[in-house]
């Protein structure tokens, strides 16, 4: 049975992806691809409905205006919507980039796509009135004070234009428009969940793979452990683990996830104890980007080394997920990060890459997770980056440092543990500046690093708010981190929310 689809064309900025995730949250399947995606392209995916975003950085992009001939449902929205308009007839005053902020707005004529949720509503909506004019056979439904064309629509060709953004949770009852959008308008069934993604993912990796070798990376995070497992189900003992120890990671952790593989899953690791390799490769290396470049590409050399020893591998697992996807820049996205598992790949890499997990959220990863089995330990362990500490000690890493970080992160997760938050924040973890200051302990100066703490509240990683952990909580930590870590005479607690700073330091 052909599964329903809705595309999400990308005019750029980057938030277009939360619609695709929401939509997906109604059960019906979502794709994201770029505004230019040739016309027969799309055809081919043969979509149930079309939706138009973006918040364009520079430039008006545009995508090709047969969209409107294919018969299908099209919801324009921010940029979208303007592109739509002026397309079709309508005058736009500048399509293009607004102030964004909160407002009112008040609904004229209530059609499908506002039935059922009032006439005033709280919106995410850009300061401005772009649009000046409506296409033909387009009525006015929605205004707010500052913009006279906040929503439009056309019933009969199944069109809709609004200026606010749905998918933002600055708009509470956006959930419910996209689920009139894809429930009355387009009149879809919602038949997409996890279940049947998983049976399909499976399916496609058999078909995929044939009889051929497949290497996994384990990271021992909750990405490569999902990803690790589906393709042991597709494939089984044709799947190999490898386990590289890049001496980057938290205090403990190497061992335990050797355990957690070995005994709880029963897949057969490849323990690889590439530490000293990793850290030669970092000497004299400062810029952010050039050591997740080279942690990257050490991570692939040291891999192909292994498969060279097993046999002819061709096929190699990643645990790559939406947003690694989206941050290392896609075409209308801007690099923040080369995510190591994307951005940092080698050119000449001689494997095929497997990513089943190329197309979802970190939330709908976990999701996966419980139903193939894995230990909730596992399932829950807070995001890691790929390259490890090595992005925690900022600047360069030596062992030294490494040391010193390790220890004050593990009193990092045991105060937050012992404090019962280890559920409620998103990620925890101790963070090594380049940097020393002056301080006194016993009677005698000290010229010794600080560490900063950093803990955050999140979703899906694409924003974060600061955790307010407890003063007594933050007190407990710095106390025991310059009394118990060796090398470390201050304690800074990082208060900035994501944007404008991002989750990890570099
Ligand atoms: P940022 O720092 O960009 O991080 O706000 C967003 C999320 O991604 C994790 N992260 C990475 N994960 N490889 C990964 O697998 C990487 O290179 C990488 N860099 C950041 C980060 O811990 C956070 O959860």
């Amino acid at each position: 049975m052909r599964q329903e689809l809705v595309v999400v064309l990308d005019f750029g900025g980057g938030n277009n992806q939360l619609i695709a995730r929401r939509i997906r949250e109604l059960s019906v399947f979502s794709e994201m691809v770029p505004h230019d995606i040739s016309y027969e392209e799309l055809q081919a995916k043969n979509p149930d409905a079309l939706i138009l975003s973006g918040e364009p950085i520079s430039a008006t992009p545009t995508c090709d205006e047969r969209i409107f001939s294919l018969g299908i449902p099209i919801l324009g929205i921010g940029y979208g919507m303007q592109w739509m308009a002026s397309k079709l007839g309508g005058t736009v005053k500048a399509a293009g980039r607004y102030e964004y902020g909160r407002s009112q707005l008040h609904i004229k004529q209530e059609d499908k796509l506002f039935e059922n949720v009032g006439t005033e509503l709280e919106v995410w909506i850009p300061d401005g009135d772009p649009i000046q004019t409506l296409p033909e056979g387009f009525q006015l439904t929605a205004a707010t004070d500052s913009c006279a064309v906040a929503a439009m629509s056309d019933e009969q060709r199944k069109f809709y234009g609004v200026q606010f953004y749905p998918e933002m949770k600055d708009t509470p009852v956006g959930q419910k428009i996209l689920a009139n959008f894809l429930f009355q308008v387009c009149k879809l069934k919602g038949d997409w969940n996890l279940r049947d993604f998983i049976d399909e993912s499976i399916e496609d990796i058999r078909q995929q793979v044939g009889a051929k070798k497949v290497l996994c990376a384990l990271s021992g995070g909750v990405d490569s452990s999902v990803a690790a497992t589906l393709v042991h189900k597709a494939v089984g003992d044709q799947l190999i683990c490898v386990y590289v120890d890049h001496g980057l990671m938290r205090k403990g952790e190497s061992e335990e996830i050797v355990t957690t593989f070995e005994k709880k899953l029963g897949i057969n690791l490849v323990f690889v104890d590439a530490k000293e390799r990793f850290l030669s490769r970092l000497v004299g290396i400062r810029d952010p980007e050039q050591k997740r470049k080279i942690i990257g590409e050490t991570f692939i050399r040291v891999f192909e080394e292994e498969a060279a020893k097993l046999g002819q591998i061709d096929y190699l697992v990643q645990g790559t997920i939406y947003p690694d996807v989206v941050e290392s820049g896609t075409k209308t996205a801007q690099t923040i990060k080369s995510h190591h598992n994307v951005g940092g790949l080698p050119e000449d890499m001689q494997f095929e890459l497997i990513e089943p997990l190329r197309l979802l959220f970190k939330d709908e990863v976990r999701a996966i997770g419980e139903e193939l089995g894995i230990p909730p330990e596992l399932v829950w362990r807070q995001p890691f980056p790929g390259p490890g500490l090595g992005v925690r000690v900022l600047e360069e890493v030596t062992a030294e440092k490494v040391r010193i970080l390790q220890e004050a992160d593990y009193i990092v997760r045991e105060e937050i543990a012992r404090a019962g938050l280890d559920e409620e924040i998103w990620q925890y973890f101790a963070v090594l500046p380049p940097i020393r200051s002056v301080g006194v302990k016993d009677g005698a100066r000290t010229y010794a690093y600080p560490i900063i703490i950093r803990a955050v509240k999140s979703e899906d990683a694409m924003s974060a708010e600061w955790a307010h952990i407890p003063y007594e909580v933050l007190d407990r930590m710095a106390c025991r981190i310059v009394k118990e870590v060796n090398g470390v005479n201050r304690v800074a607690y990082d208060i900035t929310s994501k944007p404008p700073g991002t989750i990890e330091w570099e």
